[in-house]
């Protein structure tokens, strides 16, 4: 039983690992020595520059920064054209297994033929350098190939996630004003169909629009309706007719290095999405470093999975940019992971022979309250790097993760002597790449702690006004130094991004995160600052709180809100979901509440403790404590319209007012 302030075990790289890993403890050093130079050296080696840049870094007009100035280079060539330059032609870029058990592979010849195809058939729509296309698409080849074909052309993508609703994609179009749109008819969830189009042609049916052109690629065959000549004056074309019979020769041009790559909106604080942007050089260099070093990349050999979906920041670069950039070969996958069966990611990765998983903490604690029989199973023994994004990793999760994944050796086999490394990245849609994160082969591991800045990163932990704090004291994370992959602004508004991430403290970015550093240094990240409650004056994490009450037996998930309380302040308030295997709730709400007190202390034992069947999640997999922060202060769950399930609320509510 442990929670994360009592997390002591620490997990030293094997010494064969060790011996043979991509990244050597040498690379901290030469970071810190000369930073710049660092990026400069790191920036040639990744990437295959047009013109070389002549100034590293221009923070003249700080907070807007300009890496590799006067550097030109293209994201496409870079991806596909030069891997096949240089005879790796042949190399599988992209496996892709579609939910109902269809699966393509795509050389990286083939690949590059039909970033190609598709660069030519935006331009014969007059797409051209600096247009904005929006993607909605499912995670499918084609999705790969369009942001790549904007890369080529230097038109930036804005890519929706396909979860997203007409009317949150109609908002992401007009921010942007994009010309084009890619879509497809749609895709498949849990075994059925599930449309795209009919959002498109919700989202565009009121005029006003800039679309010109929708470009639609035939994925699950449903009868969509198509109309040649759309009312509002946007023409629509399948993608099989425009693209197939481009030619797949496209000469490309370099762009600055400065030259926009894409929009990626994110939600903030306030209601409105902000539209982060990315440009090419920097954002490059680090996603290709980072994604070699965390995961120990060995593109000739290694097959790479990251679950997440190409709608999200991890998508862009841990799927599109860094690992085509590398010349990996990877698995992409469109489905949901109970689709037909619980144990399909375990499936992939044995028929695929994948090395390095990449996924998110909530997956990995579904996973587990399925039970390891499941991936039990499954040969996983060719996976020999893990990592997690997205939210803290709570130490049972992770110890699940290294002992039921990262050890598995093949059905009825002992365990492997040295589990596969985990690696926790703390990064943002901002940050656009890998922040902190162990270095596996270097980094001693420690359950449910992100550890260490990348090299070449500078990281700080402040309080309220912007002094350093020592050991063990939680407070703000920070950025003190910019790096390369950092977000260029928020399109369209240069004051919200000043103001979002720069009006804090002045010269440092501030990310929105609480931390504290243990003894050794390391980081351990505490949940958004907006979770961080106050109760009766003391300073409690949800994620601590949730991490407390998941080390209980019982507990397969938790979700902790602070519900105001005219006593105290804020009140403690917890959701959880029971293990499969777990006995009847009675007696365990106290029992519960008795754990949180024991593992934190009586401060943080939570008020109410409600099992529930379900926890309100995005598509993402991230937990909406805002609704469930509603429910727990007894007013009607606010807009659940980005949740997976839409439903999981009233039954919560309901259950609330039974209860209370
Ligand atoms: C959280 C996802 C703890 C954090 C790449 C951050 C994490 C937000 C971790 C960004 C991690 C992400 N440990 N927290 N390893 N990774 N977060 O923009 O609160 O979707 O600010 O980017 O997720 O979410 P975003």
């Amino acid at each position: 039983m442990e929670s994360m302030q009592k997390e002591t075990r620490v997990f030293p790289p094997s010494e064969a690992f060790a011996a043979d890993a991509v990244a050597k403890a040498d690379k901290y050093e030469r970071a810190q020595a000369d930073r710049l130079s660092y990026w400069a050296d790191e920036a040639r080696a990744a990437l295959s520059w047009d013109k070389d840049f002549a100034e590293v870094l221009d923070w003249s007009e700080a907070p807007f920064a300009k890496w590799f100035v006067g550097g030109e280079l293209n994201a496409a060539y870079n991806a596909v054209d030069r891997h096949v330059e240089a005879g790796n032609g042949e190399r599988a870029a992209i496996h892709f297994e579609g939910e109902p058990g269809d699966s393509r592979t795509f050389t990286y010849a083939e690949l590059k033929d039909e970033v190609s195809r598709a660069a030519n058939a935006f331009e014969s729509l007059g797409v051209t350098k600096g247009d904005r296309v929006a993607i909605y698409m499912p995670m499918i080849p084609e999705t790969i190939v369009t942001m790549l074909a904007c890369a080529r052309i230097g038109a930036i993508h804005s890519v929706v996630f396909g979860g997203f609703s007409s009317d949150a994609l109609r908002s992401r179009v007009d921010d942007a004003e994009a010309k084009l749109v890619v879509t497809a008819d749609g895709s498949y969830r849990r075994g059925k169909p599930s449309p795209l189009k009919p959002n498109v042609d919700a989202a565009l049916s009121a005029p006003g629009h800039t679309v010109e052109n929708v470009v639609v690629v035939k994925r699950n065959g449903e009868d969509v309706e198509f109309t040649a000549e759309r009312p509002d004056g946007a023409k629509e074309l399948w993608w099989h007719d425009l693209v197939d019979g481009q030619s797949a020769e496209h000469a490309y041009v370099a762009h600055d290095s400065e030259h926009p790559l894409f929009i990626l909106y994110t939600s903030g604080t306030t209601g409105k999405p902000k539209g982060i942007l990315h440009t090419t050089g920097g954002y490059l260099t680090q996603t290709a470093v980072t994604h070699r070093d965390t995961f120990d990349l060995k593109p000739e050999t290694d097959v790479y999975w990251c679950t997440a979906d190409v709608g999200w920041i991890t998508g862009h670069s841990y799927i599109t940019y860094g690992p085509l950039v590398n010349g990996s070969t990877q698995v992409i996958y469109e489905g949901t992971p109970d689709s037909p069966h619980k144990g399909r990611l375990w499936e992939i990765v044995q028929k695929y022979g994948v090395t390095q998983f990449y996924t998110a903490p909530t997956l990995i604690r579904t996973c587990m309250k399925w039970g390891r029989e499941i991936p039990d199973e499954y040969d996983l023994s060719t996976l020999r790097v893990l990592g997690t994004v997205g939210e803290a990793i709570n130490p049972e999760a992770w110890m699940w993760f290294r002992e039921v994944i990262g050890a598995n050796n093949g059905p009825g086999k002992p365990p492997k002597e040295d589990p596969a490394p985990i690696v926790d990245t703390w990064w943002q849609t901002e940050t656009g790449a890998h922040m902190i994160s162990p270095l596996p082969g270097v980094t001693h591991t420690k359950p449910g702690s992100a550890q260490a800045a990348v090299p070449g990163i500078d990281i700080g932990i402040v309080d309220e006004l912007g002094e350093p704090l020592g050991v063990g004291e939680a407070g703000l994370l920070v950025v003190k130094e910019p790096w390369p992959s950092m977000l260029r602004g928020i399109y369209n508004n240069s004051e919200r991004y000043k103001e979002t991430y720069w009006s804090r403290f002045g010269d440092v970015y501030f990310a929105g995160d609480g931390a504290r550093t243990d003894e050794d240094g390391d980081i351990w990240l505490m949940g958004r600052v907006d979770d961080v409650m106050n109760v009766s004056g003391h300073r409690l994490s949800t994620t601590e709180i949730e991490s407390a009450l998941v080390s209980h037996e019982a507990v397969a998930e938790a979700a902790v809100v602070g519900a105001k309380d005219a006593t105290t302040g804020e009140a403690v308030v917890a959701f959880v979901i029971l293990r499969g295997d777990a006995e009847d709730a009675t007696g365990l709400e106290q029992e519960l509440r008795n754990h949180v007190g024991q593992e934190i202390g009586p401060i943080a034992k939570p008020r109410n403790v409600l099992v529930v069947p379900e926890l309100p999640k995005t598509r993402s997999g991230k937990i909406m404590r805002r609704l469930l922060k509603d429910v727990a202060e007894g007013r009607e769950a606010g807009d659940a319209s980005t949740l997976a399930d839409p439903t999981v609320m009233q039954q919560i509510a309901e259950d609330m007012r039974a209860k209370h």
